[in-house]
């Protein structure tokens, strides 16, 4: 594990150093994907090449499964779960929100079930950070220019009541379903201290573990959203679940113990997306 996660910790540093360094300086939308307002830049693109060429080169063996496309089979059980910028919208603006993620997961990542993360790195170039973890290894934050400085531990909010929460959101790309997303927020803006719409669901995953926020909900997520993310959380010592069980599509929630099933009901009480 700890091998594995030094290797998603290089090639999410490698790749958001290429992101942020790399940006060609007439950057437009190369393309959209479900809708409209589901951009993929040029850089998307070639982030992904990067990583998946990283990849193939230190684990030729290995799965992976990526935001805009890559999807090896692999025979070792493993698979790279990967999102090239997570945060396209921030990229494609220049806001400093934007994320690469990369995660090992054990089983098959194309299935909402029966697989799990064991290694993960999430890249905040912006801030010349990056966030990782390892299955029982804890999860902790360093610069992305010198790997050997000591590492900040992370650890969760220690926050209880939902009147005092800050909680991070995300809003999907198909109109339908911000339709319904909004009518969760009627219910749940109300009830808490504030929302933040950060726009990268890796970093929001990342915020909770640094206990920078103190909770995070979204429907519609894909694995290559959350993998890492959601195994820094838990190593930070959060919970990470969904609508009934495990997270995914239907609902991803990350807490601290004492707040995550108040969060997981507002969100389930009544019919989100
Ligand atoms: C998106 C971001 C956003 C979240 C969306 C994701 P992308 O990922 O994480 O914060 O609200 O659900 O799709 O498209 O920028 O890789």
């Amino acid at each position: 594990v700890e091998e594995l996660e030094r290797l998603c910790i290089r090639f999410a540093v490698e790749a958001g150093r290429f992101i942020r360094d790399e940006r060609p300086p007439r950057m437009g939308v190369a393309a959209t994907k479900s809708t409209e307002t589901d951009v993929v830049t040029v850089m998307d693109r070639r982030s992904e090449e990067l990583l998946h060429r990283l990849i193939q080169q230190a684990r030729p063996d290995d799965g992976i499964l990526g935001e805009e496309g890559a999807d090896v089979a692999g025979s070792t059980g493993l698979t790279w779960v990967i999102d090239p910028i997570d945060g396209t919208v921030n990229y494609l603006y220049e806001v400093p929100a934007y994320a690469v993620s990369v995660a090992v997961v054990v089983g098959d990542a194309r299935t909402e079930q029966g697989w799990a993360p064991v290694a993960g790195a999430v890249a905040d170039p912006s801030l010349r950070l990056v966030h990782h973890a390892g299955r029982g290894t804890g999860a902790r934050t360093r610069p992305e220019g010198d790997l050997d400085v000591a590492a900040t531990a992370l650890t969760v909010s220690g926050e209880d009541r939902l009147a005092r929460t800050l909680l991070a959101t995300g809003f999907g790309y198909a109109p339908e379903v911000r339709a319904r997303q909004a009518d969760v927020m009627r219910r749940v803006l109300p009830r808490v201290r504030d929302i933040r719409r950060i726009g990268s669901a890796a970093l929001d995953l990342v915020r909770v573990a640094e206990g920078s926020v103190d909770a995070y909900a979204e429907t519609g997520l894909n694995a290559w959203d959350l993998a890492a993310g959601w195994l820094i959380v838990e190593e930070a010592g959060g919970v990470v679940v969904g609508a009934q069980g495990r997270p995914g599509k239907e609902l991803t929630v990350a807490a601290g113990p004492a707040l995550v099933e108040q969060v997981r009901t507002l969100f389930t009480d009544g019919t989100p997306d």
